[in-house]
């Protein structure tokens, strides 16, 4: 039921918290494990004991002999009741799980608004962070060599918790469906050392499952904003406080078209792209803007639609809408099937994008230099739908906007599609 709810954009959010709860179920079978052990200990140990003290009282020298023979090997049981390995997978539950729990949840805040996606940085962050994790390693080697110490699982408890907040919190909002990713990887990998906790084939074989894909998720995501998992983790991307209307200083005049008019090209053109981005999502304008294509199609128009790999706010965010609306698979191209031919797009439509067609990342020095973008600002004309002159989520200016082939048609994606649309119909 909360998947069939929860609304589309806040998919990254519900991804959070599940994520949290895998971790921090994880933790507790980890948790219950040791438990349970020590308590299987300190009824060995009572036994022992008790044996020892009928061996003291037993009259019979070879009576006595058995008896304390007994009273050893319950005593060497007690001491050996969880071997090094167990206690190791169990250290490794507890401090992924642990790391995934508080973490997804400070992503989920973020994401959702409830606490500020800003990078929170302060100076000797990181030693803090290597400092946590060391003293984690040390407990996890102290509770392998003697897994029925309490303190060193306490302690991993709490430090895990800790380990977890500080890892999220240097992290912009812009990153944290890479961090989702990530800590979903750590979801199944803490699994999967349950898994060995519990000497569960199923719980260990789905995890590492869980495990790897994650990882290569969050691989390709980095990937497609060019730039490396350390950069997304410890570069504090996002720190300045750039979102808001773009301006340098410099005075600069957008052309700004209603949709009556932008009908007039879109209905003379022979080639047209959209490329969708997150304010599509926002807007709901999927179902929109197929029947606009097709009512383009219809006038005798090739119509595309470009998919950046991080349009939208989560993996697959625009397929997934577009294929809701029954877009077919065929008109859907990537970034490098489109951007040798853009001299002859007649017009790309930007329907709810930004930073995916920000030619700023073509500049070495701009902050998300080298993330490949959808080069809409090569098209003969471009529309850029989307509200207001504000910067996309990387919080930066785009400059496509000022260009003498660009033209803002402002206003929510879905209205303008719509208003297109009619336009179209009114033709009929
Ligand atoms: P953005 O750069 O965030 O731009 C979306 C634009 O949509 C905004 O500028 C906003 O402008 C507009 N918008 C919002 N609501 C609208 C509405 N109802 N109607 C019309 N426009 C609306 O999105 P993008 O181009 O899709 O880029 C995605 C960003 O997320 C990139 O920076 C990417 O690196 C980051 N990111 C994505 C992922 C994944 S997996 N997708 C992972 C990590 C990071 P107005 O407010 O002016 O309307």
């Amino acid at each position: 039921p909360a998947a069939k709810l929860v609304k589309m954009t806040a998919m990254p959010e519900m991804v959070a918290l599940f994520n949290g709860s895998g971790g921090i179920a994880s933790l507790l079978i980890g948790w219950g494990e040791i438990q349970k052990s020590w308590a299987e200990s300190a009824v060995l140990a009572d036994a022992s004991e008790g044996v020892e003290r009928s061996a003291m009282a037993a009259p019979d020298p070879v009576v006595q002999d058995t008896l304390a023979s007994t009273a050893d090997q319950l005593a060497h049981a007690a001491v050996a009741s969880l071997s090094a390995f167990s206690a190791a997978s169990i250290f490794l539950a507890i401090l992924i799980g642990g790391v995934t729990f508080t973490g997804s949840l400070i992503a989920f805040g973020k994401l959702s608004g409830k606490i500020k996606s800003q990078p929170l940085l302060y100076p000797g962050q990181r030693i803090v962070n290597v400092l946590l994790l060391g003293v984690l390693i040390a407990c996890g080697v102290w509770i392998a060599v003697d897994p029925l110490a309490t303190a060193p699982v306490y302690i991993a408890v709490v430090l895990s918790f800790v380990l977890g907040v500080a890892f999220v919190v240097p992290i912009g909002g812009g990153d944290m469906p890479v961090v989702i990713s990530l800590l979903n990887s750590y979801s199944g990998l803490a699994a999967c050392a349950a898994g060995f906790a519990v000497d569960n084939t199923l719980l260990i074989i789905t995890g590492a499952l869980v495990g790897a894909s994650g990882l290569i998720l969050t691989r390709i995501m980095c990937l497609a904003m060019n730039r490396s998992l350390p950069n997304v983790l410890f570069s504090g991307f996002g720190a300045a406080e750039t979102s808001g209307p773009s301006g340098d200083g410099e005075q600069k005049e957008a052309k700004i078209l209603t949709p009556d008019k932008a009908f007039y090209m879109l209905e003379a053109a022979q080639r047209v792209i959209f490329v969708p981005g997150y304010g599509m999502a926002v807007a709901q304008a999927q179902h929109a803007v197929k029947e606009l294509a097709q009512l383009m199609e219809k006038n005798g128009t090739e119509v595309q639609f470009v998919v950046h790999p991080v349009a939208g706010r989560m993996p697959g965010h625009m397929n997934v809408l577009l294929a809701e609306a029954d877009v077919p698979y065929e008109k859907l191209c990537e970034l490098d099937d489109v951007n040798p031919t853009m001299e002859s797009v007649d017009v790309a439509i930007v329907l709810g994008a930004n930073d995916v067609v920000n030619p700023l990342a073509m500049e070495p020095d701009s902050p998300i230099a080298g993330m490949p973008i959808a080069e809409v600002h090569r098209a003969k004309t471009v529309f850029t739908l989307k509200r207001s002159m504000r910067s996309g989520y990387a919080g930066i200016d785009n400059p496509l906007f000022y260009l003498d082939n660009n033209y803002m048609v402002l206003g929510d994606a879905k209205a303008t599609i719509q208003a297109l649309a009619d336009e179209f119909k009114g033709e009929e």
